[in-house]
């Protein structure tokens, strides 16, 4: 890969796989974001290093520009959150669908070779069993699960009449350093960062027993390289979890023993369009992909709460 964009690279994974490509040695690095949730300082330590346009992709002229010369896009800038999808339906439904056909259609002219898209585990829905497999049809609850699997279709039409390649990963609530816990609508594991600092009860919705693959943002970035560069699976979506699942009552209880705290948390009405319990199969992407997920949640919650006491604190 010699010139690769990463749409959403200010955001908190996209800026997690910028700093991963700098490492795995990609010379130019450009990243598209219009700084809606994305921020410029998540890419403080390598802003140098990077080609950064602040640009929205809906504007077709504006990728296609951009995206001239290069070898891989990277996808991830959308409107998250599930909740915000059901509220607020259409600048989600506008950003994640039009916006995903906008940098498609714009890849393809620029003769892009290969886009690896942000597609998420929420699409399944839920099951009745589990893990979730690749091969389970899809069975979104909100706008925000129906958008993203709109734009996997979408990919892999574009593969399949254009030649475009395309692959499609499958996130499962990724967390880590720079995932900012300031809304509403922010990442459970973030909220319950900034609370466990600030000494202050999560509201947890529902019983609690809600499960999550819950999966640390290197080893999200590590898999979306892998899926630049693997051969024969163009065309195809691979979950990207860690492949186990732990309920919000247990990762609180770890978070205050990690801290030597006791802090019961407050629990609300259960919320709209939530999905029961979510688990990655990853024989897929170990098999095709390489995926080797190094963060056990022990370890990836340690050095999560040690940034965010250290962010907070500065
Ligand atoms: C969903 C997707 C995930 C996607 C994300 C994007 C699923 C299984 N996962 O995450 O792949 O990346 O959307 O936004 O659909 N909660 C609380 N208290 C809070 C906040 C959240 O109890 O203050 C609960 C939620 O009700 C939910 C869980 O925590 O049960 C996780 O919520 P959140 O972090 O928002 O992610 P998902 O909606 O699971």
């Amino acid at each position: 890969m010699n010139r690769v964009v990463v749409t959403g690279g200010a955001g908190f994974i996209g800026s997690g796989l910028v700093r991963a490509l700098l490492a795995d040695g990609v010379k130019h690095v450009a990243v598209v974001d219009n700084l809606l949730s994305g921020k410029e300082e998540n890419l403080t330590e390598v802003r140098d290093r990077i080609e950064f346009h602040n640009a929205d992709i809906r504007d077709h002229a504006a990728m296609r520009k951009i995206f001239e010369g290069t070898d891989v896009v990277f996808h991830l800038a959308a409107i998250p959150s599930v909740p915000r999808s059901i509220q607020d339906p259409l600048p989600s439904h506008d950003v994640n669908i039009n916006g995903t056909f906008t940098v498609l259609s714009a890849a393809s002219d620029a003769k892009v070779r290969r886009v690896v898209y942000a597609a998420s585990s929420s699409a399944y829905g839920d099951t009745l069993v589990l893990p979730k497999v690749e091969t389970m049809l899809p069975k979104p609850k909100s706008p925000y699960a129906l958008q993203k699997l709109a734009g996997e279709y979408y990919g892999s039409v574009f593969h399949s009449c254009f030649g475009l390649e395309f692959v499609a990963l499958r996130f499962f609530n990724v967390f880590g350093p720079r995932q900012d816990p300031s809304s509403a609508y922010s990442g459970v594991l973030s909220l319950f960062m900034k609370c466990l600092i600030e000494r202050k009860a999560p509201v947890i919705f529902g019983d609690g027993e809600q499960s999550r693959d819950f999966t640390y943002v290197d080893d999200v970035a590590s898999l979306v390289i892998k899926a630049a560069k693997a051969k024969g699976v163009e065309g195809n979506v691979y979950n990207a979890g860690n492949g186990n699942r732990y309920t919000l009552n247990f990762i609180w209880s770890q978070l205050q023993a990690i801290e030597g705290v006791d802090i019961p948390p407050t629990f609300g009405p259960p919320r709209e369009g939530d999905v029961r319990d979510s688990q990655a199969d990853t024989a897929l992407a170990i098999k095709e992909l390489g995926h080797d997920p190094k963060f056990p949640i022990d370890k990836a919650l340690k050095l999560t709460l040690d940034w965010y006491k250290k962010s907070i604190s500065a």
